[in-house]
């Protein structure tokens, strides 16, 4: 993947501090009053060069702190950038993340081209700390302009991370996380083009195209079912939202790995641009909507993902893609669909398609007998309400895959929360007119939402992941810029690289 046009290159090497290259290396420091200087002088007798606590001013090495100190003398690179991890008791592989990021975005103003990241002493499990400081300098470089005429910034970017390690123990373990590491990130930046990308150049056609172009490159197969193909099938979820939109859906069915083990199916939600239909959205904010594909992004990033590191599972995709537009043709709210499994469904409010779409995806899962099925959606805004943007919202009907969820999740700090499920919520989305009704009123909309999904699933284990809130992003933060995140393309590589 590249940044700005230019591969990025991320590499893990063995070398006495003192001898690496690079127009900026980092250092990570603790914030501990009876570490820190020690720290600062261990370091600078590694690189053979006279640094201090002094020479940091005012930098205490808190979360979030960095400091640029310019050795006098010695074969050290001319920038040393020290970086905080905070206090050592607290430390997490997200802070390592992080910090990694704060050392790549300061060595990016520099303009530096290299940047070596010194591992600092490791405590805990080597790899996933690894795994976490290139991700962190990896995706903290993200940027989305390709349709920026004028670049901020003429220079050539930063497209050099080596991280180093003084440890000959250490090389294996390093080659490999930093190997995984740079196949999730730039899975994830695929996931973060795709959501950014505008509508009128990602519609169903166009990201069908994309996944089949992701398939070709990666190793895996991508089958897209046309309109015709789709109506001949039944599922009327997917004509009746597509309906208003001059751009016909498409359904796309992914596959990687043979059926040797046991079958996943990953269905994402793939509204490639939602202003509502006739239940049209207020205009604020509406542009957000190209992003209603996130979960479609997620499934084809970690196809992406999953294919390139040849992981030892059985992936089926499932993408319903449509466009939900208002016009003379579309869906009214009080119109009955039929849907895959023959179940009907009343429109009660056009916005609510998303789960009209997934409902015939996951209803149509049943075919792969699949031993889990796992769907990503932003489904609802009612879900962004309840948990904000940093945790997405989980509910399903097996405890055992939703544990593994949280744990993936705390790996890679995507991380997902539950919410009930309910019988007593089930009522609330009883239709006079057909078998379900698309919506649930006021109250619990991700809850009424997900339990609509249920009415669908055929007879495995399911958790459906809420994304609205982790997907669209309305700030930069750390390693992630305002808009597409990308998430769920970690989350979920993570979660099938420890699978059994
Ligand atoms: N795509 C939206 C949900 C959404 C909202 C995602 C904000 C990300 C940010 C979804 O299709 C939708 O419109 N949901 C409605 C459901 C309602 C009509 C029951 C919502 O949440 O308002
Ligand atoms: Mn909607
Ligand atoms: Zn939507």
């Amino acid at each position: 993947m590249s940044i700005d046009g230019v591969a990025m290159k991320l590499s893990f090497r063995k070398s006495s501090f003192n001898r690496i290259k690079a127009d900026v290396l980092a250092l990570f420091v603790h914030q501990d009053a009876r570490y820190f200087r020690q720290e600062i002088d261990n370091l600078g007798r590694k690189l053979g060069v006279r640094i201090s606590a002094a020479d940091a001013g005012d930098f205490g090495g808190k979360e979030g702190e960095s400091a640029l100190v310019y050795p006098k003398k010695g074969a050290a690179p001319r920038r040393l950038l020290l970086v905080g991890l905070g206090e050592r008791k607290k430390l997490t592989i997200e802070k390592y993340r992080r910090a990694s990021a704060t050392a790549a975005k300061r060595a990016k103003s520099l303009k530096a081209r290299s940047l070596a990241v010194a591992l600092p002493r490791i405590d805990r499990e080597a790899k996933s700390v690894i795994v976490g400081l290139a991700e962190g300098a990896f995706l903290s470089l993200y940027k989305f302009d390709k349709y920026v005429s004028k670049k901020d910034d003429e220079q050539p970017p930063l497209s050099e991370i080596t991280l180093y390690t003084e440890k000959a123990s250490q090389v294996k373990v390093g080659e490999a996380a930093v190997r995984y590491a740079q196949t999730v990130c730039e899975a994830t930046f695929f996931a973060r083009d795709l959501a950014n990308a505008p509508g009128n150049e990602i519609y169903p056609e166009t990201l069908a195209e994309a996944a089949r172009q992701s398939a070709e490159r990666c190793g895996y197969t991508a089958t897209v079912l046309d309109e015709r193909e789709i109506k001949d099938l039944g599922m009327g979820g997917v004509m009746g939202v597509s309906q208003g939109s001059v751009h016909p859906p498409r359904f796309i069915i992914l596959e990687y790995g043979g059926p040797s083990t046991k079958t996943i199916v990953l269905v994402g939600k793939g509204v490639t641009f939602d202003t509502g239909g006739i239940s049209i959205k207020p205009s604020a904010n509406m542009a957000e909507m190209k992003m209603d594909m996130s979960g479609a992004a997620a499934v084809i990033g970690t196809f992406d993902a999953v294919a390139r590191l040849k992981l030892p599972v059985h992936l089926v995709g499932l993408i319903p893609a449509v466009e939900n537009m208002p016009s003379g043709s579309s869906i009214r709210p009080g119109d009955v669909l039929r849907h895959f499994n023959g179940k009907t469904s009343e429109v009660d409010n056009t916005d609510a398609e998303g789960r009209l779409i997934l409902a015939d995806a996951l209803a149509y899962a049943e075919k792969f007998k699949p031993a889990a099925v796992i769907d990503l959606a932003t489904l609802t805004g009612a879900c962004v309400v309840a948990l904000g943007h940093y945790a997405t919202g989980m509910m399903g009907n097996d405890d055992g895959l939703m544990k593994k969820l949280e744990a993936a999740g705390e790996t890679t700090y995507e991380r997902v929360w539950p919410l009930p499920l309910f019988d007593d919520y089930e009522k609330l989305i009883k239709s006079d007119v057909a078998d379900v009704k698309n919506v649930g009123g006021r109250w619990a909309g991700a809850i009424t939402a997900a339990w609509f999904l249920k009415k669908f699933i055929g007879d495995y284990k399911w958790v459906h992941l809420d994304i609205a809130g982790t997907a669209i992003l309305e700030e930069n933060s750390d390693y992630t810029p305002k808009g597409g995140s990308g998430v769920g393309v970690r989350l979920l590589t993570e979660l099938l690289s420890r699978w059994r």
